[in-house]
């Protein structure tokens, strides 16, 4: 019964992850922060990596059990060397009714000018580009490596041009930090098509320093940007979504929220991730993955790996973000052995 494999707590299995590489040329403070991600850390090496093919033999038994939509994150995607050879692998897989996955990847797009008409041309549908503010100074302070606003204007231009889209922007937000980019950037993109995404800060990984008081909850944005740009609530658009939409009332585009802090979204969650060196994820502040290269390496049959991404999947009961409303405030955003974003994808 493959399309209908669901987890503990009756979750479909929709969405596949797939971190390609653990590095990044940004250092955003939020994610690999120049400290711990230094000279001396130790990166994966090239062996450990999933090759192109172990990973659309993964993806193509993940498609088989009902995931219609793939992501490539990283680390920045963009960092893997002929990345559209992937893309064009993945893109010929089929579900079992025949349909082509939705191809989609996550770039912080200082590649993205370079990039875009290969990966168009490879069968990529669509991007997601991270931007922390419109202020120069304050995005060069949030990527902490001094990369500039207009490049990454630059990439997201490129990327309509040659049509990957509709394309949707990333905006982390820090109170005190890049909280003054809110309006800014609402004003800049709206009436463009371009989709601008604000996510509450979030307790990943373990070297972050997450503080709750560093959390802006995504009702306060709402509320800021409707003052000046009136909003309207909108129906999600898909089950299990990690984006609340809002439209801007003069029908000229749509914002989303994704509050993972202070509105969980695990209800419906339908999201694996699949790390760069093939372990299996069943939630973004997992502490262990279920190792697949192992299995893959071993030797084992396309029925056998099936079977245990199954067994994986039906075992599956994590809803982190919504226990942490639970724990005390202490404990959130300290997990010790939670690992990292740039390791497990976002
Ligand atoms: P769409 O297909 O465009 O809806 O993309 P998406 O929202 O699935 O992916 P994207 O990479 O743009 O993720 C946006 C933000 O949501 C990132 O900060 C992710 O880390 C976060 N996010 C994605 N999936 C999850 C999840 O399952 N749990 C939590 N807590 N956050 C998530
Ligand atoms: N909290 C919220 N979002 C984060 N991202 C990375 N780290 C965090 C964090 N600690 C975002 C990136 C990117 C997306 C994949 O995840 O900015 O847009
Ligand atoms: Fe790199 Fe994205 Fe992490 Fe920033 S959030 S350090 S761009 S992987
Ligand atoms: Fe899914 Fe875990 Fe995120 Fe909840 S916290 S939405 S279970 S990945």
């Amino acid at each position: 019964a493959t399309g209908l494999l669901g987890d503990a707590l009756g979750r479909p299995l929709r969405d596949l992850r797939i971190s390609v590489t653990d590095r990044c040329n940004f250092r955003c403070s939020y994610c690999m922060p120049k400290e711990v991600f230094d000279k001396d850390y130790q990166y994966l090496p090239h062996s450990a990596l999933l090759s192109f093919e172990e990973i659309t033999r993964v993806a193509r038994l993940f498609a088989a059990h009902g995931v219609q939509k793939i992501r490539l994150t990283g680390g920045e995607p963009l960092l893997r060397k002929n990345l559209e050879i992937l893309v064009e692998q993945l893109a010929a897989l089929r579900t079992p009714d025949g349909r082509p996955l939705d191809i989609t990847l996550t770039t912080n797009g200082s590649l993205l000018k370079k990039k875009a008409a290969q990966l168009k041309a490879a069968g990529l549908q669509r991007v997601t580009v991270s931007l922390d503010g419109l202020d120069d100074a304050v995005f060069r302070a949030m990527n902490d490596v001094d990369f500039p606003v207009a490049d990454v204007l630059e990439g997201i231009a490129a990327a309509r041009a040659v049509g990957l889209g509709p394309i949707k922007v990333n905006m982390v937000v820090k109170r005190g930090t890049n909280d003054d980019q809110i309006l800014p950037m609402a004003r800049h993109f709206k009436g463009t098509g371009v989709v601008l995404r604000f996510i509450e800060y979030m307790d990943v990984g373990a070297t972050n320093g997450w503080r709750m008081d560093e959390v802006l909850p995504s009702a306060d944005v709402v509320q800021r940007i409707a003052r000046e740009l009136p909003l309207v609530p909108l129906e999600p658009s898909a089950p299990g979504e990690t984006a609340e939409r809002w439209g801007y009332a003069d029908g000229s585009g749509e914002i989303g929220v994704i509050s993972s802090v202070t509105q969980a979204f695990c209800g419906d969650c339908n999201r694996a991730r699949l790390s760069t060196e093939g372990q299996l994820y069943l939630c973004l502040f997992a502490t262990e993955g279920h190792d697949l290269r192992h299995l893959i390496r071993g030797g084992a049959s396309d029925d056998a790996l099936s079977s245990a991404i199954a067994a994986v999947w039906q075992q599956r009961s994590d809803r982190y973000s919504e226990l942490r409303a639970t724990l005390p405030p202490d404990a959130a955003g300290s997990g010790q052995r939670r690992v990292e974003m740039s390791y497990i994808g976002g």
